[in-house]
């Protein structure tokens, strides 16, 4: 990337695809990873770090689909510093506009030794090597000393001016482990900006862990010093503690211009909706007090601030709701909506359906209506995501289930579930409390041997007739599957959810041609 020709202008770098999707919980699909993808185009970052190519097929696939389908940011592929991890990026990458491959090696006395066995020559020939392959292949190529903040700094220096004279063009400064505090990371930088020959001509970048919470905080002390670059994911998700928030760095910059004088190019009205797209499809709730967009992040409860506020809105305010894209009022439709309605507050929210399956959500939002007086934005999201998520061509398709429980006595679950093949399947079981019930019970008719590893339930609105929504994640294979569902009823979005990543192993042991456990349903009825 040409370096900006405004010199306060922040380049966001968006890793949630990457560094965030990699730590546990936060695993994606190729559907849900493009959704991600396009709504952070939307939002304005700079650059989305789509994958790992070289990590799985799937990685590879959803930086390919990015790639080819998500216009306007820059899309990287990270590599090692290995020809095998480079072509493969430049492979993924083929299709894109604006392609950058992010090519990183390890260079800590501790990483060198323990896990990497090489000498600092080794390294630095290594480092060079991969930056030179690297630039055969993409006109811009980021590197990265991997756990750089715990590099000795003249070796440091060394490397990062050796990888430019090999053509790099960004140049990423990782604190890996989490371990810097804001005047030791902005040393780090003052000492490259000082010592290294033709940094200049790249654009330096910071990539901080929260370890030690101080990932923003590190992130803005290097802004301080020069770096132009910032790594972040939505809602800080990564390793560990995460990584640097980029909502708590854009909204600092915001705020703060007064102190900063520095610029992105977010709409920040898309914050808000960026981070509860990607907390519905990852399952993972925002904790309430996280700053920009948790839910207690401008409520205010004490007298005293309250009486402020109506009195004067900047006593106890230093960002407005709607900055962020907080909606003022939630209440948004109803019975009496029209598709049209319906349709804008989709897009308002940031969703981006297809005709079909914006049909499907406005069936479903009148069923909804029928039941429940008032329809908020949750609701919608709910319905909205519900879309995004169903495979299409289930082998399973819930027809229907009953299931009792009371203190006291057993509880039990009947099912019924229709086969692609049209036949229907009934069976049932007795469990610990209704949902175990009722796994068991679909899973004597499916025969998939899966395991449950995650189970959650919440409600999307806060009303009492609210949707509830169940989250499940299940292992197959060693493999890890995540599937989410919504429904008025929490036993019926649990089946739903459940029998959405039953039939997700179910295809895959379909393709790849492995026979299913033994399936033995007690009745099976020809459909009418
Ligand atoms: O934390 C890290 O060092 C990384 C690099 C691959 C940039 O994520
Ligand atoms: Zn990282």
């Amino acid at each position: 990337m040409p370096l900006p020709s405004d010199p306060n202008r922040v380049i966001i770098f968006d890793t949630t695809l990457r560094d965030g999707e990699q730590s546990p919980g936060c695993s994606m699909n190729l559907g849900e990873k493009l959704e991600m993808a396009r709504a952070l185009a939307d939002l304005g970052v700079d650059v989305i770090e789509a994958g790992f190519p070289i990590a799985s097929p799937g990685d590879f696939e959803s930086v390919r689909e990015i790639a080819r389908q998500v216009q306007g940011p820059i899309i990287a592929g990270l590599a090692r510093c290995n020809p095998a991890d480079i072509d493969r990026a430049a492979e993924a990458l083929r299709e894109a506009a604006r392609p950058r491959i992010h090519v990183f090696l390890a260079t800590s006395a501790i990483h060198r030794e323990f896990k990497l066995r090489m000498t600092p020559e080794e390294v630095v020939k290594r480092a060079v090597e991969g930056v030179q392959r690297a630039r055969e292949r993409c006109e811009d190529v980021e590197f990265s000393p991997e756990d750089a903040a715990r590099t000795e700094l003249d070796f440091l220096a060394e490397v990062v001016e050796r990888v430019i004279e090999a053509g790099a063009t960004t140049l990423n400064i990782p604190d890996t482990v989490g371990y810097a505090v804001p005047q030791h990371y902005a040393a780090i930088i003052r000492h490259l900006k000082q010592h290294v020959r033709g940094i200049e001509r790249c654009v330096l970048s910071v990539h901080c862990h929260n370890d030690l919470g101080l990932a923003v905080a590190n992130s803005l002390a290097a802004l301080l010093e020069g770096a132009r670059q910032v790594e972040c994911t939505i809602n800080g998700i990564g390793e560990r503690a995460g990584n640097t928030a980029l909502e708590e760095i854009v909204m600092a910059l915001r705020t703060r211009h007064d102190f900063f004088g520095l610029t992105t190019g977010i709409n920040t009205k898309l914050l808000y909706p960026v981070s509860r797209k990607l907390s519905l499809i990852t399952g993972n709730p925002v904790q309430r007090n996280k700053a920009i967009v948790g839910q207690n992040a401008f409520a205010h409860e004490a007298g005293i601030h309250q009486d402020g506020l109506l009195k004067e809105r900047s006593t106890y305010e230093i960002m407005k709701p709607e900055d962020v894209g907080i909606p003022r009022t939630e209440l948004v439709l109803g019975k009496h909506s029209g598709r049209h309605a319906l349709k804008q507050r989709v897009i308002d929210l940031g969703y981006h359906l297809t005709d079909e399956q914006l049909n499907r959500v406005f069936e479903e939002f009148k069923k909804l209506a029928d039941k429940k007086k008032e329809i908020y934005d949750g609701d919608i999201e709910a319905l909205a995501e519900n879309q995004l998520q169903t495979a299409t061509g289930n082998i399973w398709t819930l027809i229907g289930f009953t299931s009792t429980a009371g203190t006291g006595s057993q509880t039990s679950a009947a099912v019924s579930l229709k086969h692609q093949d049209g036949t229907i399947h009934r069976d049932a079981a007795v469990g610990n409390g209704p949902i175990d019930a009722l796994i068991k019970a679909i899973n004597r008719i499916t025969g998939v041997p899966v395991r449950v590893v995650d189970y959650r339930v919440r409600s999307v609105t806060q009303d009492m007739d609210a949707l509830g929504e169940a989250t499940i994640e299940i292992e197959f294979n060693g493999k890890r599957s995540r599937a989410r569902a919504v429904s008025l009823d929490i036993v019926e979005a649990s089946a739903l959810a459940y029998l959405e990543v039953v039939n997700r192993v179910a295809s895959r042991q379909l393709r790849d041609r492995l026979k299913p456990t033994d399936n033995v349903p007690t009745e099976v009825v020809p459909a009418s």
